[in-house]
């Protein structure tokens, strides 16, 4: 019989179905063959610009994930993992002051945040727009591509002998980490969060005309843009508490106008591609990860969010460890399923 059977095919699954292979269990992935989170997802690390009031908790635990990537990166080869950092850009007064506000409680916790003048911030990426009137550095805020990362977490998976397919068995231990599925397998109040999110092209061959991820604000509209080296840009995203898939002019139009406000090239990329796709949202915005109360022999890993990219390393390493041990980390108690019991 197989040890442990994990129902998803995520980042977050496949992570978790390798690190307990490599500790000998037997371990199979149940792949439904749906797109998840992943595929929409821009793939920013972000622990600290995605540090937000009253998250202190959550923000511990990504910032403990983000120490771990480089070397989980190291181990799957090519993941489009890329360390230039991050930089907060605001367009008007307005717009710095609420980056300055979310800036100062960030830096409160510690966390590596620098508050940067326009002109430094155009020494740093000179096709900023000169209309920019501050923002910040936080030069540990990095990114993958999350298109690299899955089918290079599949293959690490199957080279340490998990089997990937769409059905069922018995196992001894069922970890639940199918996202936004997650809720109608175990009764968890997991809820889709849409968000809809752009890819564009640089006109040139090669890399964008900028390095850093930039995380925006542009007449009180939010937008990032994640520049990959392949010349990608994701630009996103919408944050809507709804379940469909539409992507609507009007959202396009908000996250292209706020990118070009900032980076006004971005005008002459090429539009490539527009979708939506679903964060698995709970409660509290935190992820749920634990056992089952009620379920012997399952754990939850689901619930994460925006944060599913960054969280992926730790994730599969607390709950590998649970697996192995039947007894869950210390750090594992704020996520607890219990907490919705
Ligand atoms: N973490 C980025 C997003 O959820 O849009």
């Amino acid at each position: 019989m197989t040890d442990v059977e994990v129902v998803g095919a995520g980042p977050i699954g496949l992570a978790i179905a390798w690190r307990c292979a490599q500790r000998g269990m037997r371990v199979r992935v149940v792949d439904d063959g749906r797109a998840g989170a992943a595929h929409a997802a821009a793939g920013m690390l972000s622990p600290v610009a995605e540090a937000y009031f009253g998250e202190e908790v959550l923000t511990g635990l990504l910032v403990e994930s983000a120490k771990r990537w480089p070397a989980f990166a190291a181990e799957l080869g090519d993941v489009g993992y890329r360390d230039d950092g991050t930089l907060v850009v605001a367009l008007t007064s307005d717009d710095l002051a609420e980056a300055d506000r979310l800036r100062a409680y960030q830096a409160s916790l510690k966390l590596p945040i620098t508050a940067m003048r326009p002109s430094e911030l155009r020494d740093r990426e000179p096709r900023l727009s000169p209309r920019i009137r501050g923002g910040a550095f936080a030069p540990g805020d990095h990114q993958v591509d999350p298109r690299k990362l899955v089918p290079a977490l599949r293959r690490a998976a199957v080279a340490a002998g998990v089997t990937i397919t769409d059905e069922r068995e018995p196992a001894g231990v069922t970890v639940v980490a199918a996202g936004c599925g997650s809720a109608a397998l175990t009764g968890l109040p997991v809820r889709p969060v849409k968000g809809q999110v752009l890819r564009l092209r640089a006109p040139d061959p090669g890399p964008p005309g900028f390095r850093h991820v930039i995380r925006g604000y542009a007449d009180s509209r939010h937008v990032y843009l994640v520049p990959r080296a392949g010349g990608e840009v994701v630009v996103g995203a919408t944050v809507e508490e709804l379940t469909d898939s539409v992507v609507t002019a009007g959202a396009v139009l908000d996250l292209l106008r706020a990118a070009a406000d900032l980076v006004p090239d971005i005008a002459e990329y090429h539009l490539v591609e527009a979708l939506a796709g679903h964060r698995p949202g709970t409660p509290d915005n935190a992820p749920i990860l634990g056992p089952l109360d009620g379920r012997a022999g399952v754990v939850v890993a689901t619930g994460h969010h925006r944060h599913g990219i960054v969280l992926t390393p730790i994730t599969a390493d607390l709950i590998a460890d649970l697996v192995e041990k039947g007894v869950p980390d210390p750090m594992l108690a704020p996520f607890t399923p219990a907490r919705f019991a």
